[in-house]
């Protein structure tokens, strides 16, 4: 349970007024004297005191390891409108005090203002990290995570809120959530809480995000940090494909490779806001966490409101630092899924082969010819469902999660029977069964007017009052903020997946919330979703999940959490998923991917690149798959489909585990590359791109980074080369057309 620190043990003082305390480095990764508070990592420290006089807790450093004492910040000269509130740097900054800059906190309190002064009153500190309730969250043991929580305290309205921080030190990481809790006995509402709030010193600073929309999600957009406000957000009740909840701050020279850089990650689902604020002091203010257009929750008396958490991690190696960082973190301590990092199978998904255009014939004809090609895993996608309102184009059958009876006369049991029976070609070298495994689409949120669940309950789905209930995709959205609707859909995709064998799930969600009933529906919604995501995976612990929203609609932490995997874009391209997947990889791990060869012409965008730069963007995924008609593909491109795939399976457990690094970026050359190493260091695999073929010119270069300069390895069976060669010198490889492509396997040299 939670312990008071021995001071004794974990601190020493040296010097003697300052109030922003003084820290002696030790291995203790929380360290508290007296009012001041330090959390460090192998290479951060994270610190902050409660001002001894008024109570306010300020901030005094975030940035790179601090040894020995912090000298106090010369008190600010006050001279004008804005007081000393409004000057220094705050750690969970309230409202209506003199601090004219954005609150990390808005109450309404009883008497419907809008003023607070939380205080700092006394601290706790947790080996450990104790979960949040209801909310996806990191995790770890006592030896990987140490907690201190910050209990401050309004004496004025009689409402506390504990800042829980815990300190992952192997990642450099941070992660913050809040707890408001209303002590008093009238009612308040929280109309604004962030996850994050952190005070900058004045300095240049630039911020890097990801934008994007349907099909051409998270491209990287990095601009100066300038005076004034700049943030972005989601109002669509989702992560959204429009923003990511991911945020970067970086010095001007800062690169992938070096300078300071801070990233920002929020584990949440719903609508979400950031805000950077370099104000007229020149600080800089970063908030992250709900959207407070989409909040407005009320607390009774003894009712608590816990916020998402927020991962910031800091790194001097650049942008790569930074997603190295989160990539680890994510992989061993988000992901809950047994799947996490263990190989994934090769899969065919039946969506742009047929699109709703499926029976059990056509779908056991493509099964057939995925085995033979050496597929592991095959998927049934949309159109499966619905009796008296059958799927068989958008427009009706969801909410009913029965089998079709015209095309599937005895369920899914036989088809599903016979598909399994069938022998995947090429086996897996260390797989005992090589039978073809079944998966299956659902989109369980949602609801079809035209459907019988709606006939029988019109209530459940999201409305407001007698405004009409907009459709998009011709569907609307259950409101999962009420229990019995999360116990249906419990029921239902229970009943689905104890109906056959079926090992493998794409949970799919295809609209944003448009009319809600209250304003608390939005954040009450996320608490049921994971609701439903925490039973069915803890019930269902063998199945491999895979989350999609219309693609990555909602590839955020919150999702990871359950779901180890991603469908990453509707966009299929593969020149376009380069930018796409390149974008994703600044927050998310290789592991969460999924990238699938598609037929070309290719469906969204037109284009035609060949079949192996198809294959080697999509196994950059850590699940790699195809999806197209396999009975259709040209002979030369199925005579190399059976290589392809066992390229992916060797690099797959490199790309699952291993550390990323962005060798050169698809934005600024036409050469973009990405090298994974593994986990012990003793093999890497390198993709290497060329976009458009320049004639008469060069070769390009591209020079490794992360391997260690003293060891040889062998560069697809030749050499050895010394790790110093390769990335100084690099390599070069001759690419003869538009959408040439290498895969590049790299082995330690063990005798050296
Ligand atoms: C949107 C998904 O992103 C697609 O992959 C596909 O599953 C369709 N929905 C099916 O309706």
């Amino acid at each position: 349970m939670l312990k008071r620190l021995v001071s004794a043990n974990c601190s020493l003082s040296i010097g003697s007024n300052s109030t922003n305390g003084n820290f002696l480095l030790t291995a203790t990764p929380v360290v508290v004297d007296g009012n001041s508070f330090a959390l460090h990592g192998n290479n951060v420290s994270y610190c902050f005191h409660a001002d001894e006089s008024t109570g306010d807790l300020l901030s005094d450093h975030f940035g790179g390891s601090v040894t020995g004492p912090i000298p106090p910040d010369p008190t600010p000269i006050v001279n004008g409108w804005t007081g000393m509130l409004g000057r220094v740097r705050r750690e969970f900054p309230d409202q209506g005090r003199g601090d004219f800059r954005g609150p990390a906190i808005r109450i309404r309190q009883s008497g419907a203002h809008t003023v607070s002064a939380l205080h700092y009153q006394h601290h706790t500190v947790v080996k450990g990290k104790p979960a949040l309730p209801g909310l996806p969250a990191t995790f770890g043991n006592e030896d990987e995570v140490t907690t201190i929580v910050i209990h401050l305290y309004d004496k004025y309205s009689t409402i506390a809120a504990d800042l829980m921080y815990s300190v992952f030190p192997r990642y450099d990481a941070i992660v913050r959530s809040v707890t408001v809790t209303n002590k008093g006995k009238g009612a308040i509402v929280i109309e604004d809480l962030a996850s994050l709030s952190v005070d900058l010193p004045f300095e240049d600073l630039d911020m890097i995000y990801l934008r994007g929309e349907w099909a051409r999600e998270t491209h990287r957009q990095r601009r100066r940090i300038d005076y004034g406000l700049q943030g972005f957000r989601s109002n669509t009740g989702f992560s959204s494909h429009s923003h990511n909840p991911f945020l970067a701050l970086a010095r001007p020279s800062t690169t992938e490779n070096q300078g300071e850089t801070w990233g920002f990650s929020l584990v949440y689902t719903g609508s979400f806001a950031v805000n950077v604020e370099k104000c007229s002091q020149g600080l800089t203010r970063v908030l992250m966490g709900f959207n407070p257009d989409q909040l407005s929750w009320s607390l009774g008396p003894d009712e608590s409101l816990t916020s998402p958490e927020c991962v910031s991690v800091y790194s001097k190696e650049g942008l790569g630092g930074v997603s190295r960082s989160l990539h680890g973190l994510y992989r061993n301590h988000l992901v809950k899924s047994k799947f996490a990092t263990e190989d994934r199978p090769v899969l065919l998904n039946s969506w742009e082969a047929l699109y709703f255009n499926i029976n059990s014939s056509n779908l056991y004809r493509i099964a057939q010819e995925s085995a033979s090609l050496g597929v592991k895993l095959f998927v049934m996608d949309d159109g499966w469902f619905g009796k008296d309102y059958p799927r068989v184009s958008d427009t009706a059958g969801l909410g009913d999660w029965i089998p079709n009876p015209k095309r599937f006369p005895g369920g899914l049991a036989p088809l599903v029977k016979d598909i399994t029976a069938l022998k995947s070609a090429v086996a897996e070298s260390d797989k005992s069964s090589a039978n073809l495994r079944f998966g299956i689409w659902i989109e369980p949120e949602m609801i079809n007017s035209s459907s019988t669940l709606y006939q029988e309950h019109p209530e459940w789905a999201l409305y407001a009052d007698q405004y009409p209930r907009t459709e998009q995709r011709n569907q609307l959205i259950l409101n999962l903020a009420l229990p019995e609707v999360q116990n249906f859909i419990i029921t239902c995709v229970s009943d689905i997946l104890s109906s056959a064998d079926i090992t493998y799930v794409k949970w799919d969600h295809n609209r944003c919330m448009h009319e809600t009933p209250s304003p608390t529906t939005h954040h009450a919604y996320m608490l049921g979703v994971y609701r439903v995501f925490e039973t069915l995976t803890t019930r269902f612990p063998d199945v491999l999940w895979e989350g999609c929203a219309s693609g990555g609609g909602r590839f955020d932490p919150g999702v990871m959490q359950y779901f180890p995997q991603i469908w990453t874009s509707d966009n299929t391209d593969a020149v376009d998923r380069i930018f796409i997947q390149f974008g994703t990889s600044l927050a998310y791990p290789a592991s969460s991917m999924c990238g699938h060869i598609s037929a070309v012409p290719n469906h969204q965008t037109g284009r035609t690149v060949q079949i192996e730069f198809r294959a080697h963007v999509a196994m950059m995924c850590g699940s790699f798959g195809l999806e197209l008609d396999p009975t259709e593909l040209h002979p030369d491109e199925r005579a190399v489909v059976p290589e392809l795939i066992a390229l992916a399976e060797k690099v797959n457990p490199i790309v699952l585990t291993g550390d990323m690094w962005r060798l050169s970026l698809p934005e600024e050359s036409d050469w973009p590359a990405m090298l994974f190493i593994s986990k012990n260091a003793s093999q890497a695999v390198l993709f290497y791109y060329q976009l458009g073929s320049k004639v008469n010119h060069a070769l390009s270069r591209v020079r490794l980074q992360g391997l260690d300069a003293q060891d040889m390895y062998f560069v697809d069976g030749e050499g050895p080369y010394s790790g110093a060669m390769l990335m100084s010198m690099g390599l070069q490889y001759c690419f003869e057309t538009d959408y040439g492509s290498k895969v590049v396997f790299l082995e330690k040299d063990s005798s050296h």
